[in-house]
């Protein structure tokens, strides 16, 4: 049996990146795998949270998953909080991580850089992250480029565990598409489209406006060449907005830029915005419509509901393997 497995963190408003390179897959591929998807709110706090924007941030990823076509009759969707067999495991999970792979991780070092105090939970983040994995079995696991190396240090972890302990965990597989994996901030190509970036220009929002994204776009770095041409190693501003037009509008590259030859670079950036634009106007409605309503709610208890099922058997299994006593 296939599964997946996947979550995006409610630490700050989502935007076109983890749509392209994990909301996006998740709608498509839950209807090839027995799917889960949570909100890994647990993650969220490794960095400080003020508690009424995790709690509006949290409903809001829930929303945002429904209006973005996850369909909750087919697919488990959950909040990690709400199932405490993901710190239980996390736990054991650490007693098999070293200290030294986890030093190694990028995402560590580039969120505690320059720091005072780092909390240690953002430190052991990538064991929780193994543990969210490896309680569903999950053999696939979406995501985009940035968490490639968490999933190696699942696989890692899974395979000590499976070695010292016996067969306990499913070894998972990341999927990482070709195109959206990395989208990159509009003011810089070099560094990941993120929230956090201070130009508030970088970074489109699935909830922004019609106005903000075409503002957002017109102001978006290019090049000097002029040409609407996929190169990364030459062009990487326009080919960054050229991979966002793929993702928006479901369209392949060649494609794009045949449609886009000859023409500057304004023609081109106009429309990507209305093709972003067409494609969220209804996602930003349904959000809407779900947000406060008591449908997510209902849908978020039954999901946990559904999901500890599947984590306590695993939990059981791993205490066993290591010996504790069990009942
Ligand atoms: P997070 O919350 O930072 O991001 C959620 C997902 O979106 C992808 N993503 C991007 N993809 C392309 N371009 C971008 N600019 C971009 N920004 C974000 C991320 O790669 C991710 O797939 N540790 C995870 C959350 C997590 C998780 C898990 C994921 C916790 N447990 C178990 C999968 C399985 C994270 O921080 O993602």
């Amino acid at each position: 049996m296939k599964r997946l497995l996947s979550g995006i963190k409610p630490s700050g408003d989502l935007n076109i990146g983890g749509y392209g390179g994990a909301l996006r897959q998740y709608v498509k591929l839950q209807h090839d795998y027995e799917s889960f998807f949570f909100i890994p709110d647990y993650h969220a706090v490794t960095v400080y949270q003020d508690p009424k924007e995790l709690h509006e941030r949290t409903r809001d990823v829930a929303a945002l998953y429904l209006a973005a076509g996850i369909d909750p009759g087919r697919s488990t969707i959950f909040l990690q909080s709400q199932v405490p067999a993901h710190t239980e495991l996390g736990w054991l999970l650490e007693t098999q991580a070293h200290f030294g792979e986890l030093k190694r991780m990028t995402q560590f070092k580039e969120k505690s850089e320059g720091k005072d105090v780092v909390s240690s939970a953002l430190f052991t983040y990538p064991v929780l992250m193994a543990a969210d994995v490896l309680l569903y079995q999950a053999t696939h696991v979406p995501v985009g480029d940035d968490q490639k190396q968490h999933l190696e240090l699942t696989r890692d972890v899974a395979e000590r565990f499976n070695k010292r302990f016996g067969l306990t965990f499913t070894l998972p597989e990341p999927i990482i598409q070709d195109i959206g994996s990395r989208i990159m901030g509009l003011d810089d190509p070099g560094k990941k489209m993120s929230k956090s970036n201070p130009n508030q220009n970088s970074c489109v929002l699935l909830m922004d406006s019609p106005d903000d994204i075409r503002r957002k776009f017109s102001k978006a770095v290019t090049d000097s060449e002029g040409q609407v041409r996929h190169d990364w190693e030459q062009k990487p501003a326009v080919s960054n907005l050229i991979e966002i037009y793929s993702v928006f509008a479901d369209e392949e590259i060649a494609v794009i830029e045949r449609r886009y030859e000859g023409q500057g670079y304004g023609v081109f950036k106009k429309e990507l915005a209305e093709v972003v634009i067409q494609k969220l106007l209804p996602i930003q409605d349904k959000y809407r419509q779900l947000v406060d309503s008591s449908e997510l709610d209902r849908i978020l208890i039954d999901g946990a509901k559904r999901a500890a099922d599947v984590a306590s058997d695993t939990l059981l299994a791993a205490k066993k393997a290591m010996g504790f006593v069990t009942f």
